[in-house]
């Protein structure tokens, strides 16, 4: 029941650095080349106010740049409109996902109105057109520098489709040559508006329209050859409460069971529903990944029985010694394409994982055998292993370190790589010992320590990042 000192993790980090040559123990295979771009929340509080939830927090970038085997660091604040209005006011000044300093309705009208809600976008790293974003669920992306992390003018990078909530994990579909996301558009009929952005092009193309009475809180979606599948998990809103009430945004979503969780899959190329199909009530962050296996489509998503591990979220319990009880379960969701309209669950691994990756640029939409993704081992406070799931032979390895809290692993194919484990994984552990980060870099095939980079103060745990080839 011991915390270990994960609690530093939620710690705001005061300090920025540039340019900072990490010190190195092993060996960085001299091929990987190019910047691992992260974002994540870093600053908690401001003034005397203090963020609620761990995805409040104002969004630091992290920068690790690879090039003939060394490794230089950088790390800096986004300078979002969030960040901006809370330096200026001395206090959060922004609605977050579970923090609301805004008290009155013709605010919260505005809020409404302006599609947004501050774009502190602590959630992942994209590309848009020829743009490198930080992306958050308000759909705003804000550009910045992959070289220097300054923020740049983000006007022109605002979706052309109508909505407020969208994700932070569009799909890639490398076939298509195009990016896949959704929006959701709050109404007295609300709209999820799944859309395209084709590769070089800053422009979203309407895909499909789902209209719905009681909007769900959906994190991604899925993806396959054909399909997108947006899996409407029973954690609902009515639209009228974000006008009516005060609370910040996750609270106007109530758990309801009894709809059970319905996967809606949408043809890419002709926007037509194919089909709606209902499984048991769950409730996920992350898709993995999908594809189409003898007219069924299977749907491996990080699931939970119920929504409650958004409450062990909130700061206060994770700066606790309570350990961890929500378990995130590797489950794969089969929806029969031409069949009834029942879905059949199977889980997929024992361990309790999170913030799941795998060969994305290959094996993205198709059948797959390898998810990698941090554990949280029984009693632990928070993620405390790398896991490697073998799906042909359900072999789960394990790498774990007393003390150590490992964040995303971000799978890097090594060029003319075979299989699709044939690469590196890269994850920045917090070493609560030392009180200090260090980049881990793994063997993504037997999954031995390469590397670590030893960065010179502790990164406060973030989301999610990709590997940008140099
Ligand atoms: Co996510």
């Amino acid at each position: 029941m011991v915390n270990n000192g994960s609690a530093l993790g939620f710690t705001t980090l005061g300090q920025e650095l540039t340019e900072v040559e990490l010190h190195q123990r092993g060996q960085v295979p001299e091929w990987l080349e190019g910047d691992l771009l992260r974002t994540g929340p870093a600053q908690f509080e401001v003034g005397k106010a203090s963020y609620q939830h761990w995805f409040d927090g104002l969004a630091m970038l992290y920068r690790f740049h690879f090039q003939q085997g060394r490794v230089v660091y950088s790390n800096r604040y986004l300078q979002s409109d969030a960040y901006l209005k809370a330096k200026a006011a001395g206090a959060p000044s922004s609605p977050e996902f579970a923090t609301n300093p805004l008290p009155t309705l013709l605010q919260r009208l505005r809020l409404v109105a302006r599609a947004g809600s501050g774009n502190n976008a602590n959630v992942n790293t994209s590309r848009i057109g020829t743009h490198t974003v930080a992306l958050t669920e308000t759909p705003q992306p804000v550009a910045f520098d992959p070289a220097s992390l300054a923020t740049l003018d983000s006007r022109t990078l605002l979706p052309s489709l109508p909505g407020q909530v969208t994700t932070a994990h569009p799909h890639f579909d490398a076939r298509r040559q195009c990016q896949y996301n959704y929006l959701l558009e709050f109404g007295r009929v609300s709209k999820y508006r799944l859309y395209r952005i084709d590769a070089g092009t800053t422009q979203a193309q309407l895909v499909a329209t789902l209209d719905t009475q009681r909007p769900a809180y959906m994190h991604s979606f899925g993806m396959s050859e054909r399909y997108l599948v947006l899996t409407e998990f029973p954690l609902v809103t009515n639209p009228l409460r974000f006008l009516l009430g005060n609370r910040p945004f996750i609270q106007n979503y109530r758990w309801e069971p009894e709809r059970g969780t319905l996967f809606h899959v949408i043809d890419k190329d002709t926007g037509q529903i194919m089909k709606t199909a209902r499984a048991e009530p769950f409730f996920a962050f992350h898709h993995v990944n999908a594809f189409e296996r003898d007219g069924k489509l299977c749907v491996d998503i990080i699931a939970f029985p119920d929504p409650s591990v958004i409450d062990e979220l909130y700061l206060e319990h994770l700066r606790s010694e309570a350990p961890t009880k929500a378990a995130g379960k590797l489950t794969r969701f089969t929806v029969d394409l031409d069949g009834d309209d029942a879905v059949v669950s199977q889980t997929l691994a024992d361990a309790a994982l999170e913030l799941p990756r795998f060969d994305y640029r290959r094996r993205a939409g198709q059948p797959y055998r390898y998810v990698y993704a941090a554990g949280t081992s029984p009693k632990a406070a928070f993620m405390d292993t790398l896991i490697r799931i073998d799906l042909e032979t359900g072999k789960e390895t394990a790498w774990h370190e007393a003390s150590c809290y490992p964040g995303e692993p971000v799978f890097v194919p090594r060029p003319e790589a075979q299989g699709e484990d044939d690469g590196v994984i890269l994850s920045v552990v917090l070493d609560a010992k030392v009180g200090r980060s260090f980049l881990i870099v793994l063997d993504a095939a037997n999954w031995s320590e390469q590397a670590r980079l030893e960065v010179p103060h502790p990164v406060p745990f973030g989301f999610h990042g990709n590997f940008f080839k140099g």
